[in-house]
């Protein structure tokens, strides 16, 4: 979809749609949409008065103007109570908005900025939201349908449209901000709807190397006799069962000075999850191809950070490998030397994340990183206790930690803070290692993040659980059935507010 930003008239737009914003405690028309209700002889108003359209979140009532106005149509959006209008509000009414519009055949609509009851917020934010709105909102992954059931075709342009020209600087600023971040997360989607026979941690490298090409980043690619060499024993170790050859992925782009230090994502990249050894549960297992969407979302991060030309260094880390069961596949008792030379008894082969993470983590310790962000879709234990609209957080330093949270709340993808006590640690001792890869019943997803806490040193880190927001049963405003690639706009957001921390 191109988004387009244009100063004019509602009256005097040409358009296939007229997308216009109500409250539920506005009893009349607003004053904006005055004229728009006298062209068409108050039937705005009487659609109010008639309590048709309330204005409730996610309403929607489409009317044709039948040449009242140069709009052929115009579709009222419910945005809730107007002082809880939250960015995230608009996002997801541009959501609905979208996937409303296409059902009528449109390519095209027109949108003023809507405004938020927020105090805050400013045109280019809103723009922003409304522009990943309706990208998101109209997401499908269609690439394996046959011909004859692709579905209908998708609109091309969105156009926002300010009546004040002094708006026109940021709204595009936002809009392109917009534009980047939620094909960020449409990149990380794709990559984890393609099947696991397709995307492969091979395939991943090609992926990445396309990225590398058309964004100027460097890439560095340590193949199975790498990892042995350097002593990745986690990748080593969770790749043995699969014939699928693992990759370490690194991805570097320099966008901030030399001397500045940088932040390093590292994504959980596993491109199947059968459980290995320690086999899962058939129902659902097909699940586990999304499996790696940390990696993605890291990928989609750093593609957007180039994108976007953010004055910051960013190192992104994806250890991919398959996890099966095999003839040669790594066996529970087994024990594994690790890149920070820790060894770890594997008493379950389905706590692999936590392997290939620890590689990782350990690597982006070599960077001298400001922080490092790790992502993974870690623990069934996190779905537990969070349900679906929670990303679960763990980590060591403590602005990091707020940066997140902001980040998150911008992002409408927010996150909930769990306690990364060494207490814990208890939980993950072994009768014949350093460490045990399980810590036992209770408290699964902090157990998982005390174990990835031994292998950053003493650097700033935060460790995001994404399971619980990974897979969507159902189709949403902005978030489609199946993988959600929530996380992907976070890392994004955060990216885009360091880059502009006042204290660089
Ligand atoms: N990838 C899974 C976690 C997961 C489960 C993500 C369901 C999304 C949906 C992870 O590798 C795993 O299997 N974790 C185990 C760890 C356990 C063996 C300690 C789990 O949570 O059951
Ligand atoms: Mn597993
Ligand atoms: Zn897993």
């Amino acid at each position: 979809m191109k988004c387009r930003v244009k100063e004019g008239d509602l009256t005097k737009e040409t358009t296939e749609v007229l997308v216009l914003g109500g409250c539920e405690d506005e009893h009349t028309v607003p004053r904006a949409c005055r004229e728009v209700d006298r062209a068409l002889n108050g039937q705005l108003h009487e659609l109010r008065t008639s309590g048709e359209f309330t204005g409730k979140t996610y309403q929607s009532v489409l009317i044709h103007t039948h040449g009242a106005l140069p709009a052929k149509r115009i579709l009222l959006m419910g945005l809730g109570k107007k002082k809880t209008v939250t960015l995230d509000r608009v996002r997801q009414a541009m959501g609905a908005a979208s996937k409303r519009i296409r059902q009528t055949g449109a390519s095209e609509f027109v949108a003023p900025v809507l405004e938020t009851g927020a105090a805050r917020t400013s045109v280019s934010d809103v723009a922003q939201a409304m522009v990943e709105g309706a990208i998101l909102g109209g997401y499908r992954f269609t690439q394996y349908r046959s011909e004859r059931e692709r579905p209908s075709r998708d609109i091309r342009t969105m156009t926002l449209l300010t009546t004040q020209a002094n708006q026109i600087r940021d709204m595009k600023a936002g809009v392109r901000r917009g534009e980047v971040s939620a094909s960020a997360t449409s990149l990380a989607r794709d990559l984890c709807n393609h099947p696991s026979n397709v995307m492969t941690p091979s395939r991943i490298v090609q992926e990445a190397r396309t990225i590398a090409r058309d964004c100027k980043l460097k890439l560095t690619v340590l193949g199975r006799k790498e990892q042995e060499r350097m002593g990745m024993g986690g990748m080593t170790g969770v790749s043995r069962g699969s014939q699928e050859p693992p990759q370490f992925i690194v991805l570097d782009y320099a966008g901030g000075r030399k001397t500045e230090r940088p932040l390093v994502l590292v994504g959980k990249t596993i491109t199947f999850d059968s459980g290995g050894i320690s086999l899962k549960p058939s129902e659902h297992m097909e699940q586990m191809k999304a499996d790696m969407t940390g990696g993605a979302e890291v990928l989609s991060a750093v593609r957007a950070a180039a994108q976007l030309r953010l004055p910051v260094n960013v190192v992104g880390i994806l250890p991919a490998a398959e996890n099966m069961p095999g003839g040669r596949a790594m066996r529970p008792g087994d024990i594994l030397h690790m890149l920070n030379g820790t060894t770890v008894e594997v008493q379950n082969t389905d706590a692999e994340g936590r392997l290939v993470l620890a590689d990782g983590l350990a690597y982006a310790t070599r960077f001298r990183p400001a922080g490092i962000i790790d992502v993974a879709t870690l623990t069934g234990a996190c779905i537990v206790a969070l349900g679906q609209f929670a990303i679960g957080m763990l980590g060591n330093d403590d602005r990091l930690k707020a940066a997140l949270r902001t980040a998150g709340e911008q992002a409408g993808e927010r996150v909930w803070e769990m306690p990364l006590w060494d207490d814990y640690a208890e939980q993950l001792k072994s009768d014949v290692a350093d460490m045990r890869n399980i810590g036992g019943r209770g408290g699964g997803m902090i157990t998982a993040g005390v174990f990835l806490s031994k292998f950053v040193g003493d650097c700033p880190w935060v460790h995001l659980d994404i399971a619980s927001t990974d897979w969507s049963l159902s189709e949403r405003p902005c978030i489609s059935k199946g993988p959600t690639a929530v996380g992907a706009r976070l890392l994004v957001q955060f990216l885009i507010n360091y880059a502009s921390r006042p204290e660089r």
